[in-house]
C-alpha cells in the first residue's frame, strides 16, 4: 500500500495540449461527476496482465498487434462493424504466430478511440470557417455549427460506446468466435476475390493439418479456444480519463480503467506537459508516440518521468517516424535508450508519418511506404541487436478505399469510391494481410 494518496490531479495546473473549448464548464462538470460514479470498462488485474505481456515484448520474447480505426464513431459501434474488425485482427495474428513463429499480444484501437488531435483548430470550407471535427467524444463530423460545438454530453456517449464495444470483444474473443478451429471461417468470403485471402487460405489449411495431428495427440489446451484481447486509446481528452481513473482496492495503486493501455500522442507529449503528468500517476502499460524530431534526450526525459523504476512493460515507445526517415531518425534514439538501460517495449506505426493529399484531395497512404517504414524498422533493431517489438496500425474489416497500392491494388483514382474514415486512411483487409505476411518474413528472418 501507498503510505500517501496519490494526487490525480496535479496535471491541472500545466498546460494541456489539444483539449476542446466546452461552452458550458458546469455542463461538462455534470458529466464528470456522473463518470466518476460509472463502473469499471476493464480491471486493474488486467491491465497488469497486459503489463506482463509487453514486459514480454521488451524482453523480445513476444510480439505487439495494435490496431484499429484512426477514430471510431458511435455510429459505428455495431456487432458486424466490431466483428470484421476483430476478424482481420485475428487473421493478422495467425499470419504472424504461424509464419512468425512468435506469440502475439493482440491490442484493439478500440472501445475508447474517440478523440483527435488536430494539426489546426479550425476548418474552413467555400469561406465558412468552424471548429475542427475532434472525434465524437467532443463534437460532430458534419460541418455545421451544431455538430462542431463541444458538447460534453458526448464523454458519456463515449464511455457507453466504449462498454458496448468491450462487451462485443470479450463476447467474440471468449465466446468460440476465436477458436483457432475457425480459422478457415473468418476467410470465407474473403479467399476468392484477393492474393492476400488465397496466401491466408494456404496457410490455414496448414494450421488445421497441425491442429489435427494435436487432437489425434489428445493436445487440446485451452489457448486455441480463446484469445486474450486488450483495448487501448490516445488518452487525450484528460478530463474523461481523470474521471474513469480508479484506485485499485488490491494494490492502492490508480488505473486508467477506461482501456487496458493508453498512450500519448506525438502531439501531447510535452515533458512539461498535462499529459505526460496525468499518465506518470496511473499505474497502466502506457504509450509515447515518437515522431522523427525526438531527440535522445527528449525520450530519456520521458523514461525519466514515466517509467522511474525501470518496470518492465510499463513504457512502450511507438516509433512514426515515416519511411523516409526512419533509417536515419530512429537509430539514435534506440541506441541511446538502450544504453541508457532502460527497459522499454519498441513498436513501429508505420501509418502516422507516411500520410499525404492525394490530386483528388483524398488524405492517403501508400502501403509501399508502410511496408518501407517497417523493414527500415526491423532493419535498425537488427544492426543495435535491439528487438523490434510489434506494429501499431490503423486499420479496418471493410474493403474501403483509403490507403492506396496493395495486392489487390488500390489506385489513386479509386480512393473516391469507398472512403469511409472519420480521420486518417486506413489499411483495408487485404492491404492488412499483405502487411502482415510482409512483418512475418521480416520477423523471421531477423
Ligand atoms: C493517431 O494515432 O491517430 C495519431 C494522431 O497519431 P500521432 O499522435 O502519432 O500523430
Ligand atoms: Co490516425
Amino acid at each position: 500500500m501507498s503510505a500517501e494518496p496519490i494526487n490525480l490531479d496535479s496535471w491541472r495546473d500545466l498546460p494541456a495540449a489539444q483539449q476542446p473549448d466546452w461552452p458550458d464548464p458546469s455542463a461538462l462538470e455534470r458529466v464528470v461527476s456522473e463518470l466518476q460514479g460509472l463502473p469499471p470498462l476493464v480491471f486493474a488485474g488486467e491491465c497488469d496482465e497486459l503489463k506482463d505481456r509487453l514486459a514480454a515484448v521488451a524482453r523480445g520474447e513476444a510480439f505487439v498487434l495494435q490496431g484499429g480505426d484512426c477514430a471510431e464513431t458511435f455510429a459505428g459501434a455495431t456487432a458486424d462493424n466490431v466483428r470484421d474488425k476483430l476478424k482481420t485482427l485475428l487473421q493478422m495474428a495467425i499470419v504472424l504466430t504461424y509464419a512468425g513463429r512468435v506469440p502475439i499480444v493482440k491490442i484493439g484501437r478500440v472501445a475508447g478511440q474517440f478523440a483527435k488531435p488536430r494539426s489546426k483548430a479550425t476548418e474552413v470550407r467555400g469561406g465558412v470557417e468552424l471548429p475542427a471535427y475532434r472525434g465524437d467524444m467532443v463534437n460532430g463530423f458534419d460541418f455545421t455549427p451544431e455538430a462542431r460545438t463541444p458538447d460534453p454530453a458526448r464523454l458519456l456517449r463515449a464511455y457507453h460506446s466504449s462498454a458496448v464495444t468491450l462487451n462485443l470483444a470479450r463476447a467474440f474473443t471468449k465466446g468460440g468466435y476465436a477458436d483457432l478451429r475457425q480459422v478457415h471461417a473468418w476467410n470465407q468470403d474473403f479467399v476468392a476475390e484477393s492474393p492476400a485471402g488465397r496466401r491466408y487460405e494456404k496457410l490455414a489449411r496448414e494450421i488445421d493439418q497441425a491442429l489435427a495431428f494435436m487432437h489425434a495427440c489428445r493436445a487440446d489446451p485451452e489457448e486455441f479456444h480463446t484469445v486474450e484481447f486488450y483495448s487501448s486509446h490516445e488518452a487525450l481528452i484528460l478530463d474523461y480519463d481523470r474521471a474513469l481513473t480508479r484506485v485499485d482496492s488490491r494494490t492502492g495503486l490508480p488505473y486508467d480503467v477506461s482501456a487496458h493501455m493508453v498512450w500519448i500522442g506525438e502531439r501531447s507529449r510535452q515533458l512539461d506537459g498535462a499529459h505526460v503528468e496525468f499518465f506518470s500517476r496511473i499505474r497502466n502499460p502506457i504509450g509515447v508516440k515518437l515522431g522523427h524530431s525526438t531527440t535522445p534526450e527528449d525520450a530519456l526525459a520521458l523514461i525519466d518521468k514515466l517509467n522511474p523504476d525501470n518496470e518492465p512493460g510499463r513504457l512502450t515507445f511507438i516509433t512514426r517516424m515515416g519511411a523516409s526517415r526512419v533509417r536515419d531518425a530512429l537509430p539514435t534514439l534506440v541506441d541511446k535508450v538502450q544504453a541508457s538501460g532502460a527497459k522499454v517495449a519498441w513498436i513501429c506505426d508505420p501509418m502516422h508519418g507516411n500520410t499525404f493529399e492525394a490530386p483528388s484531395g483524398h488524405k492517403t497512404r501508400r502501403l509501399d511506404d508502410v511496408l518501407d517504414e517497417v523493414a527500415g524498422f526491423f532493419e535498425v533493431h537488427q544492426a543495435l541487436g535491439t528487438h523490434p517489438g510489434g506494429i501499431h496500425i490503423e486499420f479496418t474489416g471493410d474493403d474501403v478505399t483509403e490507403c492506396v497500392g496493395g495486392g489487390h491494388p488500390i489506385v489513386e483514382e479509386d480512393l473516391a469510391l469507398r472512403y469511409e474514415t472519420a480521420c486518417d486512411p486506413r489499411l483495408n483487409r487485404s492491404q492488412s494481410l499483405d502487411l502482415a505476411f510482409r512483418v512475418a518474413e521480416l520477423y523471421r528472418s531477423s
